[in-house]
């Protein structure tokens, strides 16, 4: 299902000239869905006079709401010329669930990588370069486990924060917005998330594997686990498997778990010796 018309579609698709037009037009679509789905809503209150079920509203409308404290962040954010802007100005993660735009859908990635299996209530877990934070604000919601994300573009964490606010599970998630190269918490954590950022884009974290990984398992207690998602150009990338085999000082794998994001990407389960 695709209400953009056929030949409009055809002209759009791998015309990278057209693709921050095309992720405006789909960020204002996911606007319009969202107001309709409040609407929904708030018209059974015409059925329901008393005011019954006026608090299952809340959710709904409040995630409409939400869009507009969003939009407020990112117009902040695209007026910042010194943030990189990986989305065309939208965040890398979207979040179905809260109804948040953005390019790599966090509630499709969270199962897909079955991280459900991997963390247990009470856990400490540690999401890098997390962006909006959105993975380990989902695995707080679904798990109850105890989230730190931290990212260097602050406009990202207070998107998280407002999501995390808005999924009332501000208590279980501290985002934070700062260097990785800085944050030396010790080994305190059971689980990692260092999902697509052992390098970044942008230029800000320029490590080698080597030196990532140390870092990673200096924040696990021993036996804990890291879930580590590759780049798209790292996979067959011989350099980058060599170095992966470097890893196996710190960290017992046994190749890679399974490939992910449409068979581009490889994610990896690798526990702390
Ligand atoms: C490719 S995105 C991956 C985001 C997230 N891990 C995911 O997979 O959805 C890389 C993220 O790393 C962040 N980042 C870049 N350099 C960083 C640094 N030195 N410290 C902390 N975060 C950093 C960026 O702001 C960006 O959000």
């Amino acid at each position: 299902m695709n209400i953009i018309p056929d030949f409009i579609a055809r002209r759009l698709v791998g015309n990278r000239a057209h693709w921050p037009k095309v992720v405006r037009l789909s960020a204002w679509l996911n606007r319009v869905g969202l107001y309709f789905l409040a609407q929904a809503r708030i018209s059974l209150r015409l059925i329901y006079p008393d005011g019954r079920y006026t608090s299952d509203h809340d959710f709904i409308v409040s995630q409409y709401a939400l869009q507009d404290k969003i939009r407020a962040v990112l117009a902040r954010y695209r007026a910042d010329g010194s943030a990189y802007k990986y989305f065309f100005g939208q965040p890398y993660q979207g979040m179905g669930m809260a109804g948040i735009f953005g390019d790599r859908l966090t509630d499709y990635r969270f199962d897909d990588y079955e991280l459900r299996r991997f963390i247990r209530s009470g856990d400490r877990v540690l999401d890098i370069g997390c962006n909006c934070g959105f993975i380990g604000i989902l695995a707080s919601y679904r798990t109850a486990c105890q989230t730190t994300g931290i990212d260097i573009n602050p406009y990202m964490i207070e998107i998280g924060q407002l999501a995390a606010e808005h999924l009332r599970v501000a208590d279980l998630v501290e985002l934070r917005a700062g260097r990785l190269q800085d944050y030396d918490p010790g080994p305190v954590f059971d689980v990692v998330f260092s999902f697509a950022t052992h390098w970044t884009d942008d230029n800000n974290y320029r490590v080698s594997i080597d030196d990532h990984m140390a870092r990673m398992a200096s924040y696990l207690k021993p036996g804990g686990m890291m879930i580590f998602e590759t780049h798209c150009n790292d996979v067959g990338n011989p350099e980058f498997y060599a170095a992966m085999e470097g890893a196996k000082r710190l960290f017992a794998f046994d190749g890679f778990h399974k490939m992910t994001d449409s068979d581009t990407r490889e994610l990896y389960l690798m526990q702390r010796r």
